[in-house]
């Protein structure tokens, strides 16, 4: 697949989501309507839907229709749009542009941003807790996940060993934990969840967790080496956050060369994970290759 073919088909993936988005985000016309606006803001202001799209391609090279998992694919894309309203305040890594716009403190006030951030997150619960489903179990295994992936051992857990290990230098191996949880972590639920919704055996959702968990390093470390070498139009986030914040990442302890290297080496192993799925998993292998020379 081209370049070309590729974006077009993740833009076609991210469409059909944001279809389904629109809707569970109606805006309200009642007193707190601005909440709504701003929920609203962030969550169109761009973005790749990239936890979304692995999600429905986890679920149907299991065999499962994607239709069944819009639900945990939206609420996972507004449990992700949270984490970065809220990573972008003053209080984490203060920054003004995201997904090309004004952050959402800049847009609304650092409070809007903080209720927009908790809001959204209430509403992915909301929204998959309304979903029944055909197999009620597997529906709750998916929804622990969900929460256990986005909480304190999960997204949270990375964010505060990031935010604990600013101005000082950790281990390889705590940088490596930091961009497992921070960010492996719902990029992991995200397939798992695909995976278990769509009727995979344990060997394929143990398989697809392998594939994301190498993934999200991979994703992680190119994101260290765009705020390094991107541009921030491109990229619709500033470049140098990280060093003005005095964040540890891959590019800062490694350098830029061997980060590209290590993030080749895990997205190599994301794909070998892909093996007993032969050639269904093209189009998941192919998305790891291009994730991995994006530049936005
Ligand atoms: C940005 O994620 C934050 C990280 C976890 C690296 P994305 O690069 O997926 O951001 P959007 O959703 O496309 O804006
Ligand atoms: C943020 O990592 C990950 C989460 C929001 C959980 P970064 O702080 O590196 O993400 P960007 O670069 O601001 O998108
Ligand atoms: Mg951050
Ligand atoms: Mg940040
Ligand atoms: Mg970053």
């Amino acid at each position: 697949m081209k370049n070309k073919q590729m974006k077009d088909a993740l833009e076609e993936q991210a469409a059909f989501i944001d279809g389904y988005l629109d809707k569970y985000l109606a805006k309200k016309d009642n007193p707190q309507s601005v909440i709504y606006e701003a929920m609203r803001y962030s969550v169109f202001a761009g973005g790749k839907r990239l936890r979304p799209i692995l999600m429905m391609n986890a679920c149907k090279i299991c065999g499962g229709d994607v239709n069944e998992v819009i639900p945990f694919a939206c609420a996972m894309e507004m449990i992700h749009t949270y984490s970065l309203i809220h990573d972008d305040l003053p209080a984490m890594d203060n920054d003004d542009l995201r997904r090309g716009m004004p952050t959402s403190h800049i847009k609304f006030g650092e409070a809007t941003a903080v209720l927009a951030g908790d809001a959204l997150l209430n509403k992915a619960f909301e929204v998959v807790s309304e979903y029944s489903g055909d197999d009620t179990r597997r529906v709750m295994k998916a929804i622990n996940m969900l929460a256990v992936s986005s909480g304190a051992e999960g997204m949270i857990g990375g964010q505060i060993v990031d935010m604990e290990s600013e101005g000082r230098e950790i281990t390889l191996d705590m940088l490596r934990y930091l961009h497992l949880n921070k960010t492996g972590a719902i990029i992991r639920s995200a397939c798992a969840i695909g995976a278990l919704i769509g009727g995979g055996s344990d060997e394929q959702i143990k398989a697809v967790d392998e594939f994301a968990k190498n993934l999200g390093i991979a994703f992680q470390i190119q994101d260290d080496i765009l705020d390094v070498t991107g541009d921030e139009s491109e990229l619709g986030k500033p470049v140098g956050s990280d060093a003005e914040e005095k964040k540890n990442t891959y590019v800062g302890l490694l350098g830029l060369d061997k980060s590209k290297e290590l993030a080749e080496e895990y997205s190599d192993k994301a794909k070998e994970a892909l093996a007993l799925f032969g050639d269904k998993a093209e189009f998941l292998i192919e998305l790891t290759d291009y994730l991995t020379t994006r530049r936005s």
